[in-house]
């Protein structure tokens, strides 16, 4: 433990190392290119030590947001042969090679920290990037709302817990016979026992293979995508994002109409991912109307969009006294918990870190400082990982992450 002895210059040496030049990749050979939510997150890093750098992520990846409104879940600035599916399989035409999914929406919310914190250039800046945050908002409004409001993930890499329990049912429905011969590369960067398996990988593949053929036409993919998940990731995002841009055109006198409109509906569609019998906000297949039983980290960003939950605040407290290192990405109760696997069990700095911000948000102060201090232990006990054993403490994934660096800088690390 504590082997890691100044790490507010380690954490800002990762974001150094890992900018590519107006974009931060994740990490090093696992994650060579810009990633959205990942963008958003190691914004907030940068903006602790170079507030200049900290917009130009942001404007980055809106560079590569398409005609309509959406942005990438991943920016192919350059080849890189180390990374599969490239932009050869995805198929797509935007502005800049790309995947043809998103990622849960939380640019707006953290340019909206950039922007308070930025008082010389700020307004600026963010009168610029704001009707392309409004647009991609919209373009999430028009195709990923289901009946009641919640917001679908159409891809487990979209909710960006890619192999979480949430989506297992609807996973084993999916057949993924003919998904052909393809070579994973993550597993030749890290040890495999933290990845995905090989029968949710094949199923990734092959719903890029569906949307590639539909051109990534979004009408025809909504009866043809066999994936189709009500996901508290993405609605706890999509509602905080409408709260944020919200404000920002309030304090800027921007047009932005049909905010509020928006900010009901998507409250109704939180509402109705609240699972009773399982005292949780839960995942729902779409096509099934099925609850996925999963309590997850995601089911606690309730409070990062504004909902508040007495039950989810007691499932917390029991979490922060009895797990040693929270927040874990499945509860360690449930049968399918595995310590290491990715999401489906590990700890990550950064949903803590919005966990965190919700609490905060909504006076839980006690709660926010005990998870910060946690993650503040985890960090410089363990180090930058990807994630960590939320058991043991023990770092992995890939190693030198420019997420962990940044919540280390802008929230677990603060004194
Ligand atoms: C991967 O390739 O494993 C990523 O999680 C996709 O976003």
């Amino acid at each position: 433990m504590n082997h890691h002895t100044n790490p507010d210059r380690e954490a800002r040496n990762i974001l150094i190392a890992n900018d590519r030049g107006g974009y931060t990749i994740p990490t090093e050979g696992l994650y060579p290119y810009q990633w959205n939510w990942d963008s958003a997150i190691t914004a907030l890093g940068f903006a602790q030590f170079d507030l200049d750098r900290a917009w130009v992520e942001i404007e980055t990846l809106f560079t590569g947001q398409w005609d309509n409104g959406m942005v990438p879940h991943i920016l192919f600035h350059q080849q890189d042969e180390g990374y599969f599916p490239g932009p050869d399989v995805w198929g797509c035409n935007g502005p800049i090679p790309s995947s043809g999914i998103i990622q849960p929406p939380i640019a707006a919310t953290m340019t909206r920290k950039i922007w308070e914190q930025d008082t010389a250039f700020g307004d600026a800046r963010m009168k610029a990037l704001f009707p392309k945050l409004l647009a991609w908002h919209r373009w999430i409004m028009k195709w990923r709302l289901d009946e009641f409001g919640a917001v679908c993930t159409t891809h487990p890499w979209e909710a960006g817990r890619d192999n979480a329990p949430d989506w297992d049912n609807s996973m084993a429905r999916m057949d993924a016979s003919d998904v052909g011969e393809y070579k994973r590369r993550d597993i030749s960067h890290v040890n495999s026992e933290d990845r995905p398996t090989k029968f949710d990988y094949d199923r990734y593949i092959r719903l890029v293979q569906i949307g590639r053929k539909a051109g990534w036409d979004q009408q025809e993919l909504l009866s043809l995508n066999p994936f189709r998940v009500a996901d508290p990731t993405m609605t706890f995002a999509t509602l905080r994002a409408a709260r944020d841009l919200l404000v920002i055109s309030e304090q800027l006198g921007l047009a932005a109409e049909g905010l509020s409109t928006d900010i009901e509906k998507l409250e109704a569609g939180a509402r109705s991912l609240w699972n009773e019998e399982l005292g949780s906000f839960d995942a729902r297949d779409t096509h099934t109307g099925e609850m996925s039983g999963s309590v997850s980290n995601a089911s606690y960003l309730c409070w990062y969009a504004g909902v508040e939950s007495d039950k989810m605040l007691e499932r917390l407290k029991t979490t922060l006294e009895t797990v040693p290192y929270p927040v874990p990405s499945y509860d360690p109760e449930m049968p399918k918990f595995d310590a290491r696997r990715y999401w489906r069990g590990p700890t990550w700095a950064f949903m803590n870190m919005m966990i965190g911000f919700g609490l905060q948000d909504l006076g839980h102060t006690e709660h926010a400082d005990q998870l910060r201090k946690k993650t503040g232990d985890l960090i410089s006990g363990f180090g930058f990982a990807e994630y960590f054993d939320p058991i043991t403490g023990s770092p992995a994934g890939g190693k030198a992450f420019s997420w962990t660096a940044a919540v280390w800088l802008h929230w677990a690390g603060r004194a």
